[in-house]
């Protein structure tokens, strides 16, 4: 949600805002400003709606504001107050000295700004954010220095918050803190960036700081002071920043999206690669660090995530159940929080988050380990938060995914928790809970062998992405979308729904095929897609005869299976065929044409494929 950038240093800062604010767009739309300081007047730009509007606002004064050579820049998904130009960042105090940017939420905002308001303060918009302008303001009446003002006013605020402050009275500098939302600092020559996420920075640096919870940078072109909340000097942990520019372009696709999607087969060899060596080598996952001692007592797994994450999620648990003999519980992390929850020590966690900044996600692995629990974070961002919270890691490698539809992610979780399983039931048998039976290892070893050679089997279903496209056109007026699947393709009907309606916003779900006749059959009729998601295997046959039965209702069928049968012709209007696999692994295929489908569907009916309405890549909020 919401974006963060700064920039300090001898360069014309407005383009490397405006920049930094389009490679963070992805993260919430609804309105953007930039706070700049002209010859020593601290001046503020914003507009509702797409960061586009900002850009023309700019535009009108660009001779003028490009004079400046620092600022400060947010792009908003709104929480407190509507998406207008008021309530967009930055925001400012009584005198309009003061410019605040701020990610996050300030829990305590109405008692501040009621105190604040008491004390003379007047309030232009209705965010929590302008609480912490006022009292940075007044925090600096008092002490003078503007680090020492934000360190004071921060020891007042409750909630999560990553914020950046600039002063008219203190040239040249940037006050920067974070409390559980990200914010790193970019190091250049003679020139310091902030940013809420590396995208916004890439372009000009690698090399970079992230600030802690509580830590307080204050930044000049030239120096960068760096302390704790009690004002302690730091020394700075500077790293190397492994993402390329490149990751933020679209390489000639229409949409991000579209892109990511292609890009799918070469994220499987990367997650793969180092981790899957030959089928009859064992599972290699450095950053698992599940003892014998743990392996051996583990009593249950709880995995927690939302949405996408929470798909590829359910996919874990069938397998790892089926592979390992451990019981496993998925739950939506939002949901956990908030239940009196069974784990001890004996239980581990995995916490499954492609941002690895989803608060809910972060508040249950948090809560889980003050139980005591082992927790195992599976994300593809192993600089975020939540990465920090564990105890084992695995970096799902998926490279930088900025179509707020998650695609390639959910295919690194997905492959990423097969890994899981085959390395536990390795792993379990190591330290003798379980001994793998020859036939045992013999069948992992097939489906090792199967995930080798899976990038060429998507490559395959790729290259038909026409037939899709086709099947795309023939349903893109349908008001309402069914997909029904069973097993392990339960997860798979989910998400293609859920794709479905987060970029198209046709109202789509996905049903278990059993569950149909149960109540969802009222709803069909002529007007009705029902797409059954039909693999071969043990369940194929019942998917079947649910098909039948919803063609038997009228609903327009259509098939997504790995099966050649002549015979579904007759029962289907439309089929997508992918390669056949074993049924274990025929979600991992099957999800790429239910991710063309929607993408086609939603660019059919001209939707704003990579930012849907509504959505921010990720929710910082609970
Ligand atoms: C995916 O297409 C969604 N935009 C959304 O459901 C997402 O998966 C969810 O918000 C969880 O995000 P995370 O994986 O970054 O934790």
């Amino acid at each position: 949600m919401c974006g963060i950038v700064g920039y300090v240093g001898r360069q014309s800062a407005v383009d490397i805002l405006l920049e930094g604010l389009t490679n963070l767009e992805y993260r919430g739309y609804d309105s953007a400003g930039i706070a700049v300081n002209v010859e020593g007047l601290v001046e503020l730009y914003k507009a509702e709606g797409k960061l586009q509007n900002l850009k023309d606002v700019v535009a009108q004064k660009r001779s003028h504001i490009e004079k400046s050579t620092i600022g400060i820049g947010h792009i908003r998904w709104a929480t407190h107050g509507a998406p207008t130009t008021n309530n967009a960042h930055p925001h400012s105090c009584n005198c309009g000295k003061v410019a605040v940017v701020h990610n996050g939420i300030i829990e305590n905002y109405k008692e501040l700004r009621e105190k604040l308001e008491k004390n003379g303060c007047t309030f232009r918009s209705q965010t929590d954010t302008e609480t912490v302008a006022h009292l940075v303001a007044s925090k600096y009446a008092q002490v003078k220095d503007l680090t020492e003002a934000v360190r004071l006013a921060t020891k007042e605020l409750e909630g999560a918050y990553a914020l950046c402050v600039i002063h008219q009275d203190v040239k040249n500098t940037i006050v920067a803190t974070r409390r559980n939302a990200p914010l790193l600092v970019g190091i250049g020559e003679g020139e310091y960036y902030l940013a809420s996420d590396v995208p916004a920075i890439i372009q000009h640096t690698k090399k970079a700081m992230y600030i802690n919870d509580n830590e307080i940078v204050t930044l000049t072109p030239d120096t960068m002071n760096y302390i704790d909340a009690s004002k302690n000097v730091l020394q700075p942990k500077i790293e190397m920043l492994p993402w390329e520019p490149v990751a933020l372009s679209k390489m000639g696709y229409k949409h991000f999206m579209l892109k990511e999607i292609h890009e799918q087969p070469d994220v499987v060899r990367n997650v793969l690669s180092g981790k899957l060596r030959a089928k009859d080598e064992n599972i290699v996952l450095d950053e698992v660090t599940l003892d014998k001692e743990t392996l051996k007592n583990l009593n249950r797994i709880q995995i927690v995530a939302c949405g996408t994450s929470l798909h590829a999620a359910m996919i874990g648990k069938y397998i790892i159940e089926d592979f390992c003999g451990i019981a496993v519980d998925v739950e939506p992390s939002s949901e956990y929080i908030y239940r009196k929850t069974i784990t001890d020590k004996n239980t581990l966690v995995i916490g499954v988050s492609q941002s690895g900044e989803t608060a809910d996600t972060i508040t249950a692995v948090r809560q889980a380990k003050n139980n005591g629990s082992h927790i195992l974070i599976v994300t593809n961002r192993p600089d975020s938060t939540m990465a920090r919270e564990a105890d084992s890691l695995i970096p799902v490698n998926a490279g930088i995914e900025v179509s707020v539809a998650a695609t390639k992610s959910y295919m690194a979780q997905v492959i990423s928790f097969y890994l899981l399983a085959i390395y536990m039931a390795e792993a379990k048998s190591g330290v003798g809970v379980d001994s793998l039976t020859s036939s045992d290892a013999n069948w992992l070893n097939e489906l090792k062998h199967e995930l080798i050679v899976l990038p060429q089997k998507i490559e395959e279903v790729l290259a038909h992405k026409e037939d899709i496209q086709a099947c795309a056109k023939k349903f893109s007026n349908s008001k309402d979308f069914i997909f029904i699947a069973r097993g392990i393709n339960f997860p798979t009907a989910l998400e293609g729904a859920l794709k479905l309606k987060e970029i198209s916003y046709i109202n789509a779900t996905g049903y278990t095929a059993g569950e149909l006749k149960h109540g969802p059959i009222a709803m069909l009729d002529e007007s009705m897609p029902v797409l059954s998601v039909l693999m071969q295997g043990k369940v194929y046959e019942k998917i079947l005869s649910n098909s039948e039965e919803a063609k038997a209702r009228n609903a327009r069928m259509i098939a997504l299976t790995n099966s050649s049968d002549p015979k579904l012709n007759d029962l289907f209007e439309a089929i997508i065929r992918i390669p056949e696999s074993n049924e274990l692994i025929s979600p991992i295929l099957a999800i790429v044409p239910l991710q063309l489908l929607a993408y086609y569907i939603a660019e059919f009916l001209g939707k704003d494929v990579d930012q849907p309405r509504n959505l921010a890549k990720s929710v910082t909020v609970e």
